[in-house]
């Protein structure tokens, strides 16, 4: 396989798990639902869907020579907490940009849960009061120039990793792995549900199902959940890196329109600001299932699931996999929304 070609530095455990949602499916009283839990599959500091993209992206960073990494996301980015984990596991230095992605006035917002793990972890994190924004920015390539002018040698990993040549292979590789994991199961997964902001995570998936679409001839459909609020953007950046990955991995064709699939409804109206469909999904997802999300992300594409399976549009014989991508730690900066 295609795949295999490209250097992987093991971080996590091995495959992430299966579990089967059966409290959460007889709830819905539609589709089968199970998850794939990025959330529990490394070791390293809580891991998460960032992990595995940095397992394709390691080799390329202990090649470049570099002793620091540096990059960028919120303040209480999962992302650059799972750089700075990554780069203590392998004994490099990181440079994290923390911008004021979202106007959440609790008071330990720039304190707890990521922040808290990424300072622990020995990484030079810095606020910047910049808003939300997927894109490549001047304060993250001023830090890089900042590493520079202090005779280190950077290695840059934009917001999510999603901006990154090799940023898509981890979850093009998934697409495989949930294919093991069906065989060993006997189940098949004929929806896939996942979060969607900078883009890599759902445009690798594509890119992954694509290819063993190639291979097996059957279809599946992977939706995206909206969680940026800049839908245009974000269904710009994954319709790109969905594309760059095919390439990567041979695909052979053009992606269809069809495989590129954001769906909008859930992320309210800003990143980061969780609406009452994500707190009734965080709810329902922990009071069924002890399965913990968090109100940025994860709550977001579980509030669109369940109304997706409730309305009847991931029909009742579907049996529909929930990508569960992490982002726990965020919790402790919401925590009044529970107070
Ligand atoms: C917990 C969690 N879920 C979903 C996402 C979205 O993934 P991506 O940025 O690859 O679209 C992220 C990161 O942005 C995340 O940390």
């Amino acid at each position: 396989m295609i795949l295999d070609q490209f250097p992987r530095h093991p971080l996590t455990f091995g495959p992430s798990p299966l579990q089967h949602l059966k409290r959460l499916t007889q709830h819905l009283g539609g589709a089968q639902v199970w998850a794939k839990r990025e959330d529990v599959s490394s070791g390293l500091a809580f891991g998460g869907n960032k992990t595995r993209k940095l397992e394709y992206i390691v080799p390329d960073v202990l090649a470049s020579g570099a002793d620091t990494i540096v990059s960028i996301g919120g303040y209480q980015s999962n992302h650059t907490r799972q750089v700075a984990a990554v780069a203590a596991h392998l004994g490099l230095k990181a440079r994290l940009v923390q911008e004021k992605w979202v106007p959440w006035d609790e008071p330990v917002n720039d304190k707890v849960g990521n922040i808290l793990l990424s300072r622990m972890m020995g990484a030079d994190s810095r606020l910047d009061d910049a808003g939300f924004d997927i894109g490549i920015r001047d304060s993250w390539k001023q830090a890089l120039q900042d590493v520079e002018d202090a005779g280190g040698t950077p290695y840059p990993i934009p917001a999510g990793a999603s901006e990154h040549r090799l940023g898509g292979l981890g979850f093009a590789n998934w697409a495989f792995e949930v294919a093991e994991q069906e065989q060993q199961f006997g189940v098949f997964f004929d929806t896939i549900v996942v979060c969607t902001v900078t883009g890599s995570t759902h445009a690798g998936m594509i890119a992954g199902f694509a290819a063993l679409e190639e291979l097996t001839g059957v279809r599946r459909r992977v939706i995206g959940i909206d969680a940026s609020a800049t839908l245009q953007k974000t269904r710009d950046q994954v319709a790109r890196i969905a594309r760059n990955t095919a390439e990567l991995i041979e695909l052979g064709r053009d992606l269809r329109d069809d495989e590129i699939q954001v769906l909008e409804g859930w992320a309210g109206e800003l990143y980061g600001l969780p609406v009452e469909s994500t707190l009734d999904a965080m709810a329902l997802g922990a009071q069924l299932e002890a399965m913990i999300t968090d109100p940025v992300y994860e709550g977001k594409s579980l509030a669109g699931l369940i109304d997706l399976v409730q309305s009847g549009d991931i029909p009742k014989d579907s049996t529909v996999l929930y990508a569960h991508l992490g982002g726990q730690p965020a919790i402790n900066a919401y925590h009044s929304l529970w107070s």
